[in-house]
């Protein structure tokens, strides 16, 4: 080998490598450039630094200032290649996890409270505000409470207003006949026995009956029951109570009236209603034309009741009332098929 061919061979290998490192397309490209020049044992450059010693004397430094040159070269070389390949790394990253803080947030969906909900409490609010407190009871009811503690005996007449679902099960020896409880009142005779007057209870819940379905009447609705017993209770206090909450509930410029009705738990008993909300009592088809719609039930706690509850009637008097949930909501909001609540459809509930 002599000195003119030995630099020639080192202008190319760096030539060479300095091509190779500035097209090097990632760090292991790189690595791989870097091995083929400069590893210990194969490396082209090691090899020539290795030869240097089989040169004449005169050679050596010459030489070995060349290939120190070339070596210092490609490092430097690989060194820049390395720094813009992690700055181009970081540019790429920084590009595909780019977040636009001033898009708009996606919209979760929100849930929202059922209408039969809504209207409890809304019944709940207003009438909390005349000191009546939630109490509840269970929906599989016994015949003793549910019929005879109410004043309605077995094979009494007034039963037929209420057709009922019993459960499939022998009698409970000390509960009686079961059955699906027809309404909410055997909650009235649960709160009477809890404690002594003055009681103000409002007992909602879920009722079944033994009806055909359609679209004003279902085999399981909800009902609101309130109770009322204190020393001097009068029909007054009645009358005060329901005006102010069918004022809360509808507004107050709507009329409001009592009707004789009948219930064997109540004397003297009423129907409580208020004037149509859709035609303003001139009569209409959602009122069948009575320019009226019936809201509630109600009237005196009869004394037998009051007895059965373990109050004396000499003492103690009371009001009741009670009427459908599902129904005062669909006065609320226009519902004109009951049914709608119970199908669990979110087209409907969605708009709520
Ligand atoms: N329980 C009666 C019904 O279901 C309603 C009612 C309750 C009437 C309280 C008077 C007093 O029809």
């Amino acid at each position: 080998m002599d000195l003119a061919s030995i630099s020639a061979d080192l202008d190319a290998l760096r030539d060479r490598t300095l091509t190779a490192i500035a097209a090097a397309p990632d760090v292991a490209a790189l690595e791989q450039v870097e091995a083929e020049v400069m590893g210990r044992k194969s490396g082209a450059l090691t090899g020539i630094m290795k030869g240097i010693g089989a040169l004449p004397a005169g050679d050596r430094p010459r030489v070995g200032a060349l290939a120190n040159a070339v070596r210092d070269a490609v490092a430097a070389a690989l060194d820049e290649r390395r720094a813009a390949l992690a700055g181009e790394a970081l540019t790429n990253r920084l590009a595909a996890e780019r977040i636009d803080v001033s898009l708009p947030g996606r919209p979760l969906p929100r849930g929202s409270l059922h209408p039969l909900i809504e209207t409890n409490r809304e019944i709940a609010r207003i009438l909390g505000q005349f000191g009546f407190v939630v109490a509840e009871g269970p929906e599989v009811e016994t015949d003793a409470l549910n019929f005879e503690a109410l004043n309605i005996p077995p094979d009494h007449p007034a039963r037929d207003l209420w057709d009922t679902l019993y459960v499939d099960a022998p009698a409970d020896p000390e509960r009686g006949r079961l059955l699906l409880r027809t309404h909410t009142s055997p909650v009235q005779i649960r709160v009477m026995r809890s404690g002594p007057p003055p009681i103000r209870a409002l007992m909602p819940g879920r009722c079944f009956r033994h009806e055909a379905v359609d679209a004003s009447h279902g085999f399981e609705f909800f009902q609101m029951e309130g109770l009322m017993v204190d020393e001097g209770t009068t029909m007054a206090h009645l009358r005060g109570l329901l005006e102010a909450f069918a004022g809360a509930l509808f507004g107050a410029d709507k009329r409001t009236r009592f009707r004789p009705g009948y219930y064997p738990f109540t004397e003297p008993s009423v129907a409580f209603d208020v004037e149509c909300l859709v035609c303003g009592g001139r009569g209409c088809p959602a009122c069948k034309r009575l320019g009226w719609m019936t809201i509630l039930g109600a009237g005196m706690v009869h004394p037998v009741v009051l007895h059965n509850g373990g109050l004396d009637p000499e003492r103690y008097q009371g009001f009741a009332f009670g009427m459908g949930t599902d129904r005062i909501a669909m006065l609320r909001y226009g519902i004109t098929d009951l049914r709608v609540f119970l199908e669990d459809d979110p087209r409907f509930l969605e708009q709520f």
